[in-house]
């Protein structure tokens, strides 16, 4: 027998309640409780559909931890260099991977083209959001062919497994979670239960049958993937795809992975024929220029493990208006504001009474604090209007002291720069320790303040 049941949830985090509240105990939002009705099966309800044994599951015996073989999970190759190496070197078998990022960023395409590349797996593509001929529109806009690829246009839950058994897929992708909706629950699609419900229901696939599943999920205005904050817990791995949908440039990260490092990136190229893999970013991310613009400073940053060099601009202009104001793309505004009291206080610029705008070249937002230094010289570039040398790049990190701080894997920094031609790099002086000088043929400067960065370049 079921029992209907309503219940609240917050619409932030998902913390269930039985009457309204204002104020969510958990997260502490406001006005984020929505009455969902929860159709609550009885324990032997639900249908077995995907474990095949109608036995429940015996439960575990203790192992030792060094008794336990690893070779019974060979990861999965995928086609592509950059999402294998974002994934921790394949799919493993069992895994639930959440992919995430905002809408028309490329979701749907990247996915098709790993269901389409794969050609010696059998894939079931989930789409709840656009009919097969879309999806056949967007196959053929890519341009691959393969005879292992089954599209289904569905939302309810049961049906898709259903299908599952029918088709035994090696590889399920779902798109997305949040339009999905199982008949063991009432509320409507996208609404908390039925995301955790959904994404639960696959997770147990999943481990049941040691089938991998990539679901797409929608991100909220703030960021965050949509639903509760429990998917994300749910799952073995999140990715999200991020960028400027102007920009042709897209990026990949893990912001969790149980099975590999969160620090890897991946680049994407957004063409007419699909996404396309950018193997060597820094040749695309400097412009060439014929004349030395002022406010223009390259640096030498690490994105993961990867080195590449970036192109960092900055205009300084007097404000206009009273109050001066600070913009900033790709990059974080407080840290910004800090930088430009750093030269204020430090080093004596006047910067307080100028409009600064700043921006990464190629739409892409850099966390490596590495920038920071070829980010105040072309600030102060722009400011006095002179442009840097064009085969100077930098890396460092600038303190609230207006000192200048040492960044992790120099060596690959300085190697990246030396490969693409750049004739001096401006680094910490902290940073020379243990690095030789002249094995290089890049001439190495360093510089332990601010102060002395600014005759190092202009001299
Ligand atoms: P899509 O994968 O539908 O985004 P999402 O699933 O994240 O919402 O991608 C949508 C955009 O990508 C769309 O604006 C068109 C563009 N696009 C291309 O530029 N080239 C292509 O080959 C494809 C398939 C899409
Ligand atoms: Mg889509």
């Amino acid at each position: 027998m079921s029992k209907t049941k309503v219940t609240f949830f917050c619409q932030n985090c998902g913390a269930p309640s039985a009457k309204w509240i204002g104020k969510c105990p958990s997260c502490n939002e406001w006005n984020t409780y929505v009455e969902e009705v929860v159709h609550k099966e009885s324990k032997n309800d639900r249908l077995q559909l995907f474990s095949g044994n109608k036995n429940p599951k015996q439960s575990n015996k203790s192992i030792l931890l060094q008794d336990v073989g690893l070779q019974d999970f060979p990861r999965i190759a995928v086609p592509g260099k950059e999402l294998t190496r974002v994934l921790g070197g394949g799919i493993v078998p069992g895994s639930l991977v959440l992919f995430g990022g905002e809408p028309g960023i490329g979701k749907s395409t990247l996915m098709l083209q790993l269901a389409l590349r794969l050609k010696n797996l059998k894939i079931l593509y989930v789409s709840g959001e656009e009919s097969e001929q879309q999806i056949k529109m967007r196959a053929e806009r890519i341009g691959v062919t393969t005879d292992n690829c089954f599209i289904l246009q569905e939302t309810n839950t049961q049906n898709i497994f259903q299908q599952i058994v029918e088709i035994e897929p090696q590889l399920v992708i779902i798109d997305s979670i949040q339009t999905l909706h199982t008949s063991y629950i009432d509320s409507s699609p996208g609404s908390v239960s039925q995301v955790r419900e959904c994404a639960a229901e696959f997770l147990r696939f999943a481990k049941e049958t040691n089938t991998p599943v990539f679901m797409i999920g929608h991100i909220t205005k703030e960021g965050s993937i949509a639903g509760p904050k429990v998917l994300e817990h749910m799952v073995d791995t999140v990715l999200q795809f991020e960028g400027d949908r102007n920009h042709i440039y897209r990026l990949l990260r893990a912001t969790k992975n149980r099975f590999g490092s969160t620090n890897e990136m991946g680049i994407y190229e957004m063409n007419g024929d699909g996404l396309r893999e950018v193997t060597n970013p820094s040749e695309i991310l400097i412009t060439a220029r014929d004349t030395p613009t002022s406010g223009v400073a390259i640096s030498a940053t690490m994105e993961g493990n990867r080195p590449m060099l970036i192109e960092t601009q900055a205009l300084v202009s007097s404000a206009a208006y009273g109050t001066p104001q600070r913009s900033s793309t790709g990059f974080d505004l407080r840290r910004l504001s800090m930088l430009l009291a750093v030269l204020e206080k430090r080093c004596g610029f006047r910067l307080g009474v100028k409009d600064v705008f700043i921006n990464i070249a190629g739409g892409i937002r850099v966390e490596d604090p590495g920038i920071d230094l070829a980010l105040v010289c072309a600030i102060l570039s722009s400011n006095e209007d002179m442009p840097i040398p064009q085969d100077v790049c930098f890396a460092g990190e600038v303190g609230l002291t207006g000192e200048i701080r040492p960044v992790n894997r120099i060596e690959q920094r300085i190697s990246e720069a030396e490969k693409l031609g750049f004739k001096k790099i401006i680094l910490s002086s902290y940073n020379l320790k243990g690095i030789n000088v002249n094995s290089y043929k890049i001439k190495i400067l360093s510089a332990a303040k601010m102060e002395e960065v600014f005759s190092l370049i202009f001299g």
